[in-house]
């Protein structure tokens, strides 16, 4: 008997002890488990005979249960207090400020206008290819089919790149210049691949040239599709699911006769207006009144302009193809009713963030 009070003395006091709940886990298994003194001493009580069975018997399950209900109580302590210490270490301060809402930058206007105009050419089965900003007169004039005496030529309409000291000579076919448009790389598309052709030509244009609507440096996309059967249809239709995809499904476009040197015929192209009722309002600014918008040049790529090709598969007798140039600035312009150009330089974030 003395000897089931000793066990139960000291269960209790091993339970008592454990301060966690693994340390109490292990004494339950020291002093309850099918091991320990205590369940042995249960077992075995079976042999003893009469009275004296009764009386172990007894005592012994009453410190079973008695240490039963000794882990018990401390693991419900110890769980609370581990409770506690977790949500303490683990708590979130209401009172902290919250962290500044972070600043996510974007494109700049011209980035996206100019990707959105790919994404509807690159639907259409077009190449997005890129040339040099720096050009020369063969590729930026001559081989376009400008003539000689063709104004756009002159300083004052075109950047000339110094060439150490060397008098200027704007009749030289090498003389470099700063490109005016994206159409040098109709020659170096179709010197590079043979026809068909169709690609795109994003990229950084110059032209000393500056008030609201002209930037001495801009953006423009040029088109070029060269195969065997394309025709002035194809142009309409193609200029149509662009204006469509850029200014909305109810527009129509409208093509007026124009001159470039390097197409034959060649166009402007309009676009119904999408800021008043086509024309009902006299006072649109828009497109004053007429309902119509110009956005674009356009044409028939010009025989000689093949001719300049011709040794890279381009017969003027076998193929045919149009081309069209745009300004990326004027199109984010008329979408989005940009008053200046300068704006879309100035980098003043309260104009660039409302993009
Ligand atoms: N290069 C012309 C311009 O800058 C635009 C254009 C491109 C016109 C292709 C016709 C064909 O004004």
């Amino acid at each position: 008997m003395a000897q089931i009070e000793q066990l139960e003395r000291a269960g209790l006091e091993a339970i008592e002890r454990a301060a966690t709940s693994d340390e109490l886990e292990r004494a339950r298994v020291a002093h309850l488990g099918r091991r320990a003194p205590l369940p042995n001493l249960l077992r075995s009580v079976a042999q003893l005979d009469g009275d004296r069975r009764a009386l172990v018997g007894a005592a012994a399950n009453r410190a079973r249960r008695a240490l039963e209900q000794a882990v018990e109580r401390r693991s419900a302590q110890l769980s609370a207090q581990e409770l506690h210490a977790r949500l303490v270490a683990e708590g979130v301060d209401v009172t902290l400020p919250a962290d500044p809402r972070p600043q996510v930058g974007r494109l700049h206007l011209i980035t996206q206008t100019r990707r959105q105009i790919e994404d509807v050419f690159v639907a259409l089965g077009y190449e997005v290819v890129e040339g040099p900003e720096v050009e020369t007169v063969h590729y930026n004039f001559d081989a376009l089919n400008h003539s000689p005496t063709h104004p756009s030529r002159l300083p004052t309409d075109t950047f000339y790149l110094d060439r150490a000291g060397a008098p200027l000579d704007i009749f030289d076919p090498d003389a470099p210049l700063l490109r005016v448009h994206t159409s040098p790389m109709q020659i170096r598309a179709m010197e590079a691949q043979p026809p068909p052709i169709r690609v795109i030509v994003p990229g950084r244009v110059f032209r000393p040239d500056s008030d609201a609507t002209h930037s001495p440096q801009f953006h423009q996309v040029e088109g070029l599709a060269v195969d065997e059967d394309i025709t002035l249809a194809d142009l309409k239709g193609t200029l149509l699911t662009f204006a469509r995809a850029i200014f909305g499904e109810q527009r129509e476009v409208r093509l007026r006769p124009h001159f470039f040197p390097f197409t034959e015929p060649s166009v402007e192209v309009d676009v119904s207006c999408f800021a008043c009722a086509q024309g009902a309002n006299g006072r649109c600014s828009l497109c004053r009144g007429t309902g119509w918008i110009e956005i674009l040049g356009a044409g028939m790529v010009d025989p000689a302009v093949l001719g300049a090709v011709a040794e890279h598969g381009y017969d003027p007798e076998r193929v045919q193809g149009f081309a069209f140039g745009m300004g990326v600035e004027r199109i984010a312009m008329l979408r989005h009713g940009i008053p200046d150009l300068r704006l879309l330089y100035d980098n003043d974030v309260r104009m660039l963030e409302q993009f």
